[in-house]
């Protein structure tokens, strides 16, 4: 028997107190969102990794979608994102889900992604060479930004000018603005990336891995234009708006932690597996994506009724003492193994290689180049984006040295 219980309006300034209380309670409850969405939460790891992969669990948008409207309890409701960007892997459930995944993860070998770290070292050894001991910068602005979206737009070959605008568009359609700037961003992304699938599609097949992922053919299966454009908008926005926030938080936690940072500092060697420890601690995926029941489910002593939104807290799975010792402290050395930062199942994250060498890379050269660089602002000033998806600052404010 749970309770319905309506979430502060500030949860996202600092969600983890919130999570504390509810998974001392149980291992999900039935919540009001700040923004009005009725939804159940879980918030234990055990039970999150259930749910990630219980199939009763489903993900398919077009046919769950209108729980959204059903369970918001604001006449305010958010419509239903663009079409075209909605048919991809993270909307399907199987079949749909495996034979799109498969058709990507040819195009996505871990060949192809580790050919990528010189590349990766060169961009961020450009963003740091344009930093100067003293600089006082948002740290988000001049490094965690521009390097995941130059690395993810050369993936997709999409000619880096056109960055500003997709962090817009992108910053619209996972924040709470009204149903007009959504729609106006949504319909912008997609008609950005019909003209550049088109370009591809029409152009001579090459080495890239969007032209393979354009071109490719599976004993006869091949992407449709439409799943195309929706695959394109999944990896723009998957590719980018995780990453850098693993890059600001970590950061954050560092120069909150000084002793950790030293421990990074006197053994750089660390630096790769400590990425763990990071995405465990302060993930940038807070909720992970829509999901809802299909039948009811059990999680621990709790069943969630058929046709309710549930919605998994990787960040707080990732605390749940339970699983982890002291699991509100950043401990560099721990093996934080087994986290659902990446999520779990079938949906597990196809860019984490990708992310974890940005950020092994990012890190590295950052502590190599300002090794004391400090916060430019008290931590409590600092502001987290109005997203229950994305747990992220608005800036990183810091003094280089
Ligand atoms: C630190 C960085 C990243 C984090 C924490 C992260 C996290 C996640 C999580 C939690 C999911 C599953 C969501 C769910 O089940 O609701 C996911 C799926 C996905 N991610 Fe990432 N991601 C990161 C970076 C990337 C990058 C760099 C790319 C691509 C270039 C990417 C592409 C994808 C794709 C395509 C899926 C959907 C997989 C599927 O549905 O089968 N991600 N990611």
């Amino acid at each position: 028997m749970t309770t319905l219980t309506r979430l502060p309006d500030d949860y996202v300034q600092n969600p983890h107190a919130v999570h504390d209380l509810l998974r001392a309670e149980g291992p999900v409850q039935e919540v009001i969102l700040p923004h009005g969405l009725k939804a159940w939460l879980v918030t234990r790891y055990d039970e999150a990794k259930i749910a990630l992969t219980d199939p009763r669990v489903s993900k398919n948008i077009q046919e769950g979608g209108h729980l959204m409207a059903k369970h918001s309890t604001q006449t305010h409701v958010r419509r239903e994102v663009e079409p075209t960007l909605a048919v991809h892997m993270l909307n399907l459930d199987p079949p749909h889900h495996t034979r799109l995944r498969k058709l990507v993860t040819k195009a996505f070998t871990a060949r192809r992604i580790e050919l990528m770290r010189p590349r990766v070292q060169e961009i961020a050894a450009e963003l740091i060479a344009k930093l100067n001991d003293g600089d006082e910068v948002d740290l988000l602005e001049v490094f965690a930004f521009p390097l995941p979206i130059t690395v993810i737009c050369e993936l997709l070959g999409i000619p880096i000018d056109n960055r500003d605008d997709f962090r817009e568009w992108s910053n619209q359609l996972l924040s709470f603005g009204t149903p007009e700037q959504v729609e106006l961003a949504a319909s912008s992304m997609a008609g950005f990336l019909f003209q550049h699938v088109t370009a591809i599609a029409e152009a001579e097949p090459n080495d890239t891995f969007f032209s393979a992922l354009v071109h490719t053919d599976d004993s006869g299966d091949r992407l449709s234009t439409e799943e195309l454009i929706s695959m394109a908008f999944l990896l723009l926005v998957a590719g980018h708006e995780t990453t850098v926030n693993l890059i600001g938080n970590a950061v954050l936690s560092l120069l909150r932690n000084p002793d950790q940072l030293q421990v990074l500092k006197d053994r750089p060697e660390l630096i790769p597996a400590s990425t763990e420890e990071f995405l465990r601690l302060e993930g940038p995926i807070n909720v992970a994506t829509f999901r809802y029941t299909k039948e009811p489910i059990e999680l621990g002593d709790v069943t969630v009724p058929a046709d309710e939104i549930l919605m998994v807290s990787l960040i707080a799975a990732n605390r749940d003492p339970q699983r982890y010792e002291n699991a509100d402290q950043l401990d560099v050395t721990r093996s934080a193994q087994g986290h659902v930062a990446f999520g779990h199942g079938i949906h597990f994250c196809l860019g984490a290689p990708l992310a974890r060498l940005e950020f092994d890379v990012a890190l590295t050269q950052l502590l190599a180049r300002f090794p004391n660089l400090t916060l430019a602002a008290e931590p409590e000033t600092l502001g987290w984006r109005d997203s229950t998806l994305i747990r992220g600052l608005h800036t990183l404010p810091v003094r280089l040295a």
